[in-house]
């Protein structure tokens, strides 16, 4: 049952993860979207290639770096999610001034 009260959010959010739409809670960070999306990595490591996905969900481990909207290098749990957020693997290093696109 949703709520009834205008000012109540709604209750999902769709994002797109790796190009699959998700429901998340309104709310929820990008990281647990991909959690939920059920990824087996959102990044690849910079040396060894070494997959990893979101571990501390508090902004210290770096394990959750992603694309959000184009933008290189987000701590995707540190980003609430937004309706149609576009969340892609990271692979490898980017170049820090990677131009921010959709920012
Ligand atoms: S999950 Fe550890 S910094 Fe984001």
């Amino acid at each position: 049952m949703y709520a009834t009260r205008p000012e109540a959010r709604p209750a999902t959010v769709e994002v797109l993860v790796d190009g699959v739409a998700v429901l998340v809670p309104a709310g929820a960070s990008a990281a647990a979207a991909v959690l939920l999306a059920g990824s087996a990595a959102i990044r690849e490591t910079a040396v060894s290639g070494a997959p990893r996905l979101p571990y501390c969900m508090m902004g210290v481990c770096f394990d959750c770096l992603a694309e959000v909207d184009g933008a290189a290098n987000v701590q995707a749990c540190m980003v609430p999610v937004a309706p149609g957020m576009r969340i892609a693997r990271q692979l490898g290093a980017r170049d820090a001034l990677m131009p921010e696109a959709g920012r």
